[in-house]
């Protein structure tokens, strides 16, 4: 859960500050631009580092993620990440089926994707409208994240690693695959020029009110 996110985030960044800053130690007096270089990446980790911690606090905050009886924590986690992340899009939000609490490393997961989803259809869709759709199955929980943009062909994309002023892009729908992969669930991403784009999300739930945690 948590954890899992710290580990990948937090605790990521940390290890490569500690090295960067050793590097940055013995390079200080005979090689001083590399030592600033060294210091100045690891000023850019704890900055991601700041923005991920950030993040996690906010997509967690009120602990309700966590022990969520009544099963209202994640559509109204969802809720806010729409009013929010939104930025003259219109973004309706709808829940289908009922309620019910799932895992907080699914809620998380969730309200992650769910972000990054909407993050695209601002940054990248034109749409005017995006849907956010969560639907309560007996043995699953379902996301999708809809828009009326122009769409791209998803085969096409391009992926990290990529040079040039993309090199440091490309990792939100990367990380929501990966994400609903780590969970034990899946994401799809449907596409093409010139129709919208539906983000999906799914994850098994071992029956009502069961696996949490
Ligand atoms: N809803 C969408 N509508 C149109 N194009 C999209 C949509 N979502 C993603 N794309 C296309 O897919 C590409 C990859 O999206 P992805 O979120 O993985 O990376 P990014 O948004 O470019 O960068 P990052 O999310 O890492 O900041 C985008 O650059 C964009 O071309
Ligand atoms: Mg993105």
């Amino acid at each position: 859960r948590l954890s899992r996110e710290i580990h990948d985030s937090v605790g990521q960044g940390l290890s490569s500050i500690t090295l960067l800053l050793g590097a940055a130690e013995q390079d200080w007096d005979r090689r001083p631009t590399t030592a600033r270089e060294h210091v100045a990446a690891a000023g850019s980790a704890a900055r991601e580092g700041l923005d991920e911690v950030r993040q996690i606090v906010r997509d967690l905050a009120p602990a309700d993620l966590e022990d969520d009886e009544t099963g209202e924590a994640l559509p109204a986690a969802l809720r806010r990440v729409a009013a929010t992340g939104a930025h003259g899009v219109e973004v309706q939000v709808r829940v289908h089926g009922d309620p019910i609490g799932v895992p907080a490393a699914i809620a998380s997961a969730l309200v992650r994707s769910t972000r990054g989803a909407l993050a695209n259809v601002v940054e990248h869709s034109g749409a005017h409208r995006a849907v956010v759709s969560l639907t309560y199955l007996s043995d699953e929980v379902l996301l999708d994240v809809r828009d009326d943009g122009h769409g791209f062909d998803p085969t096409l994309r391009v992926r990290p690693g990529a040079t040039g002023e993309r090199a440091d892009r490309g990792r939100g729908l990367d990380g929501i695959h990966h994400r609903a992969a780590d969970l034990g669930g899946r994401a799809e991403v449907e596409s093409a020029p010139g129709e919208g784009t539906t983000v999906s999300v799914r994850f098994p739930l071992d029956g009502r009110g069961a696996g949490r945690g």
